[in-house]
């Protein structure tokens, strides 16, 4: 046990992917002895996973691991290890610009982690490792590795990583590497080892799920995945991330017909301007969005989440504005609304981009409105109907409130029953009316 008793933090920045990388990173950790904290300062190891798909990420690691430099450590020294995104993008450079960081890997390794923390406390040296995908081929697999989960009840499976797509605004290709599916069978297994261990739902993940098997089997077997998975026993089904190009009917069909497989749909459009979907290379039109979203809906009652970029080089007002008819228009119960940020290395990075950033902010203020509104709307449709909730913990704000996800994904919040305690509901699967509706939760009553 080469870490025995020390003390290790873990700050995740990012997307699902990376939270799951961490399950991993604290399961590797834990199972060579170290214990976690929730504090930096009585760290003897702190492990960023990084995130660098926008600059604000960036810049927030930069400002978190400068601060930790001063900070005293409980045994004297203090290992710093940068990985994920911004370690496999800067590699040798972060520790040119940050000389305390001991540590630094990539995306395709996490497997080294414990070797190169363990050189570190026996060599003043930092040590450095980012590999390609090829170059990792070797190193035991993400998902062979130890985990400890967040939580019993709740899983993430990955079934692919990387992205082939390139839109021209992203810098996830470059860091992630090519689309790698993991074969069925072995998916497969993972599921029934998670259900016999309690787990009530699963989030299959993927920067693209729709092209699953692509790369293994000549064509996508998402379509297959999504039934298999949800009709092993799974209570229930989400899945992460769509892309409009590739969702199939038959995907849709799986979706619609699987009882297990959640009626809530993430598919990022990005932009409601057919010129500036061709600008990003998306390879679809906004009238094909539309055509997915009706399609869905013929099939099933779902909710719909997407995300939008808002300020993309020459975007003008009328591209902006078919963006903000195509949200209200969609009526999406969740959007997740993005700045258009600069990443080196990507083609739009050569586009000329000359649009104020007052007049982006104001654009960015204008879309969060409609976005609001169209959430609120969703959130009406709610009132006064049952709904099965997972319980997830208590309110934030509140410990004496239950909170936890309806079938669509909005957070509803039910009061603790006097005399009844969190763990009663935590993990499982309760009736709840729905009495009240504002616009990112809804609030009701255990039936
Ligand atoms: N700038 C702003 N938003 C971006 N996204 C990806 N790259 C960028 C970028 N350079 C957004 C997209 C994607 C989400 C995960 O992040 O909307 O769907
Ligand atoms: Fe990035 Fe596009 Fe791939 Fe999503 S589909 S990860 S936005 S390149």
């Amino acid at each position: 046990m080469q870490l025995n008793g020390l003390y290790y933090h873990l700050r995740t920045f990012g997307c699902q992917m990376n939270q799951h990388d961490s399950e991993r990173i604290a399961g590797m950790l834990e199972a060579l002895g170290a214990l976690p904290v929730s504090d930096a300062e009585q760290a003897d190891i702190v492990v960023f996973m990084t995130c660098c798909v926008r600059e604000a990420a960036d810049t927030r690691l930069y400002g978190q691991v400068a601060s930790l430099k001063n900070l005293p450590a409980p045994n004297g020294r203090r290992l710093i290890a940068i990985g994920g995104c911004i370690g496999q993008r800067d590699g040798e450079l972060l520790v040119e610009r940050l000389p305390h960081v001991d540590v630094v890997f990539g995306t395709h390794n996490l497997a080294s982690l414990p070797g190169l923390l363990i050189a570190a406390l026996n060599d003043a040296e930092a040590q450095v490792e980012v590999l390609s995908d090829s170059q990792a081929a070797t190193l035991p697999k993400a998902t062979s590795l130890p985990i400890r989960r967040q939580q019993a009840w709740q899983a993430w499976v990955p079934i692919m990583t990387g992205c082939d797509n390139f839109c021209s605004y992203c810098i996830v290709p470059y860091v992630r590497g090519r689309e790698t599916s993991r074969p069925f069978e072995e998916v497969l297994q993972e599921v029934e080892k998670l259900l016999a261990e309690g787990v009530v739902e699963i989030t299959l993940l993927g920067q693209n799920v729709n092209s699953y098997g692509r790369d293994l089997y000549g064509q996508p077997r998402f379509a297959e995945m999504l039934r298999a998975v949800g009709n092993s026993g799974i209570q229930r089904l989400r899945f992460t991330t769509s892309h409009p190009k590739d969702l199939s009917e038959q995907t849709i069909a799986a979706f619609a017909e699987t009882a297990a497989v959640m009626p809530q749909l993430h598919l990022p459009f990005q932009s409601g301007s057919d010129r500036i979907l061709q600008a990003m290379n998306r390879n679809y039109t906004a009238d094909h969005y539309r055509s997915l979203i009706k399609s869905v809906r013929q099939a099933t009652a779902a909710a719909f989440s997407t995300d939008i970029i808002v300020g993309f080089p020459g975007e003008t007002e009328a591209d902006f504005q078919a963006t903000c008819d195509l949200v209200s228009e969609i009526g999406f119960n969740q959007a997740f609304t993005f700045i258009y940020s600069r990443r080196e290395g990507t083609p739009a990075a050569e586009l000329v981009d000359d649009t104020p950033a007052e007049v982006i902010q104001e654009r960015f203020q204008r879309l969060v409105q409609i976005v609001q509104q169209s959430a609120w709307q969703q959130s009406q449709l709610e009132l006064d109907k049952t709904t099965s909730v997972l319980f997830e913990g208590t309110s934030k704000r509140d410990q004496s409130m239950l909170s936890g996800r309806n079938p669509q994904n909005t957070t509803v919040h039910v009061p603790l029953p006097v005399g009844r305690s969190l763990d009663d509901y935590i993990g499982r699967i309760e009736p709840v009316h729905i009495d009240l509706a504002r616009t990112w939760y809804l609030r009701g009553e255990l039936v």
